[in-house]
């Protein structure tokens, strides 16, 4: 089979399937699989392929396997971060709690933890972008935290990291800036299957219609120095009950933030 008639073939596939950027990812799995880049496909459509390795990641993505997975990584903030199915994908949407994070007040020696870390590329972004952070991270899944760590030594970041739940074991540390994506998603809401079937559950859902950890969170104004600061990424219909909750425990400034998509998405909080 040609490069030609095998990305033909994945795209009318894919797009059966109902994958929005068919022709894209043909391209991506044909060269993932073989190990060339996409411009030498494209500009040798004729060259006889090895098809069955290719038509094998096909099949899984045609099973619903999300892309990042079958390619092993997935890009946030520029940067090239392995994930596995121990930790979630990272989202276009969290970049911009980053950036939220990243344009706050604070000295160029500031304290911060990531809670929930995941594959890590919260805390290791802020970590590149602010080397003079000291920068810890959290997870509750030791797989992930696996995970964060091998991307932030394979990014040259400098952050410590935790097997924890939430802030547990960070009795003596008080921080200038909490931040976190938290599970938020409630039990009941029904998502789409390659991330209701692949992703990891731990990382997705939270009970008390996804607040239950967001609760917790709000407790953790007397882990922040004065004036300290929290940015948490909400779901889109959270903004509202979320900064309810904040202000009833007690911080002096609650704002919640849009993304770029015009939704809900991001807690900015301030300790008194
Ligand atoms: C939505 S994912 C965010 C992962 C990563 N920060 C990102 O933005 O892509 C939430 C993460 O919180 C972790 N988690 C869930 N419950 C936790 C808890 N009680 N304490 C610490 N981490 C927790 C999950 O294992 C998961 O890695």
């Amino acid at each position: 089979m040609t490069v030609r008639s095998w990305l033909t073939m994945a795209r009318e596939q894919l797009e059966l399937a109902g994958v929005p950027s068919a022709k894209l990812e043909s391209e991506i799995l044909l060269g993932h699989s073989l190990g060339l880049e996409r411009s030498f496909l494209l500009s040798h459509p004729d060259e006889d392929i090895a098809e069955l390795p290719a038509n094998a990641l096909l099949g899984r993505r045609l099973n619903g396997e999300p892309l990042s997975y079958l390619l092993g990584f997935r890009e946030f903030y520029g940067r090239r971060f392995s994930v596995n199915p121990d930790v979630l994908i990272p989202r276009h949407e969290t970049e911009e709690v980053v950036e939220a994070a990243l344009g706050l007040p604070l000295a160029s020696d500031a304290v911060v933890v990531d809670v929930g870390t995941g594959s890590g590329c919260i805390a290791v972004i802020c970590a590149l972008k602010r080397p003079r952070w000291q920068v810890f991270a959290t997870d509750i899944s030791a797989r992930a935290i696996q995970v964060a760590s091998r991307n932030s030594d394979a990014l040259g970041a400098s952050v410590q990291f935790f097997t924890a739940d939430l802030l547990d074991p960070m009795t003596d540390e008080m921080f200038d800036l909490v931040i976190s994506n938290p599970p938020y998603i409630g039990r009941q809401e029904v998502l789409e299957s390659q991330v209701a079937d692949y992703e990891p559950a731990l990382a997705l859902f939270a009970e008390d219609q996804g607040l239950a950890i967001i609760r917790r969170l709000a407790q953790a104004k007397s882990k922040l120095k004065p004036g300290g600061w929290l940015v948490m990424e909400v779901g889109h219909e959270q903004g509202e009950p979320v900064a309810d909750i904040f202000l009833e425990a007690g911080w002096a400034a609650v704002e919640v933030r849009k993304d770029l998509g015009g939704r809900d998405r991001i807690l900015v909080a301030r300790a008194s």
